[in-house]
């Protein structure tokens, strides 16, 4: 089975039990503060699960662009990854529990031929905030599954949900395949050895989660299925790590074609990272590296591809060699890959170029450094932790120029020939200072993702009102080239990004407010209507461009009538129902984060 059958498939059966299949949403959740990346395929959809309607129905399916970065580091052993494509079919409040799993079962045993035999599920066991999920059990049972396939976990395997701290949750059961060869064991975390592989999962999300803690039920009982593209192809196929199916094989030839001494840890991690960084810089929203956000774990990414690359002996930029057969072999369905082809090349080139150059200065910087110890073992203190004075040196060349720890490592064995137990004791007291400074970092930004979209709190909602007034009244002061390349809205303030030279002046800035606070003050109505793509894009309502969107969209106009409306944007929502009930907004920041980008921090006026 290929990937490509595997999609075609799975978008063929839903399309025939009445889902309508929507594009792959943007990699970088619009609205959303709680995460970076898209994680799952329901994370766009969170507004409809949360009670939206939604413009093609109750009944949705698709495959889903997604990026997990938790693991990073564990890329290149045989289960983890970061990019990864998601198979996904929703019920917004349509069909539940019994069509779902019965779809699943005869997807899995009649259409891809999977023995009965090689199947196990879970179930949630219950606890004080949902009851056994006996239902979907009896489900399976009448399926076929033998009971002593069916187990009962807790919250920690099968509860899905939310994304950020809050938003829609439930109870799930989940779909194994049984890869090993002898007699099959029990799924009981304790038990379980590791031959039974999740393919499928289906989150029954009645619950929200709110910001306190407690669960509550949802307006709707919805149903969210997932199943990773890649890892099901690959257990389909016999292989017990997906750098062996089909979408990798291209890649992969060429990186050991191009390499001195390829070693199997190293060729995984670079290919999964090209794709990944092919596949974030290709996004509908363009994001480029950079320090912060999104922009940082690419630049992740892309260095750790680099410093793969010469441990495989690779000299030369490569890169944009490799960029290409991702192109290639995917901008079929994601023709976002080929609208965006150049900027994916020329940053990948200038990322290159910039990465080498601290490579080449660092290690200056490092021989330097090198040369001025005396002890090896000396300890010193740094922010409360006892290191070896070799980590904390390398700790500061990273922070200082980003030169990486293998490499001072590489430099000490070169210049003092040190043994290798001493370069693990560096390593590790390196890791410690890393982490150390994380939780400081990861400390702001928890504080930084508090709420969200998932969050429907009343503020939320106001700003994001008022990000589509802000929009509308730059283009009217700055010009049409204002469009939103990226929002943010937390409890306390709105940010927006959009292309223009150079920041605004005063009298541009209090222009805008004018205009925005002008229409707050009028209490216009907030409404939405749903019509066909073109018919929207002709009345002129803002929408991303090269966006994917489907055959019917959502319209949100502010004003009596679409045609008399102040805005009209393509959006999912919520939405306040009346400016008036946002009150005055001032923009108390601006920032230029990029050529010819700004961006601008917009609150409530005390
Ligand atoms: N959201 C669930 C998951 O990611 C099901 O789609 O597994």
């Amino acid at each position: 089975m290929t990937t490509k059958e595997l999609k075609q498939k799975y978008l063929k059966f839903f399309e025939e039990r009445g889902h309508a299949v929507i594009p792959s949403a943007s990699l970088v959740p619009e609205n959303d503060p709680t995460v970076l990346f898209t994680t799952a395929g329901m994370h766009p959809l969170v507004p409809y699960l949360l009670g939206e309607k939604h413009p093609l129905g109750n009944r949705l399916v698709n495959v889903q662009k997604c990026l997990r970065t938790d693991d990073i580091d564990e890329v290149g052993d045989d289960t983890h990854g970061t990019f990864f494509e998601m198979l996904g079919n929703w019920s917004l409040g349509d069909y539940w529990k019994e069509e779902s799993i019965s779809w699943s079962f005869e997807f899995l045993t009649k259409e891809l031929n999977i023995p009965i035999e090689k199947l196990a599920v879970t179930c949630f066991a219950g606890d004080e905030d949902a009851p056994k999920d006996e239902v979907s059990a009896d489900i399976w049972k009448k399926l076929g599954i033998k009971e002593d396939r069916i187990f009962f976990l807790g919250k920690k395997d099968n509860w899905w949900g939310p994304v950020g701290n809050a938003g829609p949750c439930g109870p799930d059961t989940e779909i194994f395949y049984w890869t090993g060869d002898g007699e099959t064991t029990s799924l009981d975390s304790a038990e379980d050895s590791g031959q039974w592989v999740e393919i499928w999962n289906n989150v029954f999300m009645e619950y929200e989660k709110t910001l306190d803690g407690k669960y509550v039920p949802l307006k709707q009982k919805n149903v969210d299925t997932g199943m990773g593209v890649e890892r099901t192809v690959a257990v389909l196929n016999g292989k017990n790590n997906v750098y062996e199916i089909d979408i990798y094989e291209n890649l992969i030839k060429k990186i050991k074609e191009i390499s001195v001494s390829p070693d199997e840890n190293s060729v995984r991690i670079i290919s999964d990272h090209t794709r990944a960084s092919v596949f974030i810089l290709g996004d509908q929203r363009c994001i480029a590296p950079s320090n912060v956000d999104q922009g940082y774990i690419l630049r992740r990414l892309i260095r750790r591809a680099i410093r793969k690359g010469r441990n495989v002996g690779i000299t030369e930029p490569f890169l944009i060699g490799l960029s290409r057969i991702v192109v290639e072999e995917n901008f079929q369905d994601y023709p976002e890959l080929n609208d965006n082809q150049s900027f994916i090349e020329k940053y990948l080139r200038l990322e290159e170029e910039r990465f080498l150059k601290i490579l080449n200065e660092g290690q200056k910087e490092s021989y330097k450094k090198i040369e001025n110890i005396s002890d090896l073992n000396e300890r010193v203190n740094s922010s409360g932790i006892e290191v070896l004075k070799p980590a904390k040196i390398s700790f500061d060349l990273y922070q200082s120029q980003g030169y990486p720890i293998e490499m001072f490592i590489e430099d000490l064995k070169e210049k003092i020939q040190i043994d290798e137990k001493l370069a693990d004791d560096i390593e590790k007291d390196f890791e410690k200072l890393i982490t150390s400074h994380q939780q400081v970092s990861r400390k702001g930004a928890e504080k930084r993702f508090k709420g969200g979209l998932s969050d429907e709190s009343n503020e939320v909602l106001r700003y994001h009102t008022s990000t589509h007034l802000l929009n509308e009244a730059l283009r009217k002061v700055l010009g049409d080239h204002v469009r939103q390349i990226g929002s943010n809205i937390t409890p306390e303030r709105l940010r927006f990004d959009f292309p223009h030279e150079g920041k605004l002046s005063d009298a541009e800035i209090s222009e805008v407010e004018r205009i925005v606070n002008d229409v707050i003050e009028k209490k216009l109505p907030v409404n939405f209507k749903i019509m066909p793509q073109d018919e929207a894009i002709s009345s002129g309502a803002i929408h991303l461009e090269g966006e994917q969107y489907p055959d019917q969209v959502k319209v949100y106009f502010i004003g009596e009538s679409l045609e008399s409306s102040f805005s009209k944007e393509f959006c999912g929502g919520p939405h306040v129902s009346n400016t008036g009930e946002i009150g005055a907004i001032e923009i108390y920041k601006q920032d230029k984060i990029g050529e010819g980008k700004m961006r601008i921090y917009a609150k409530f006026k005390e």
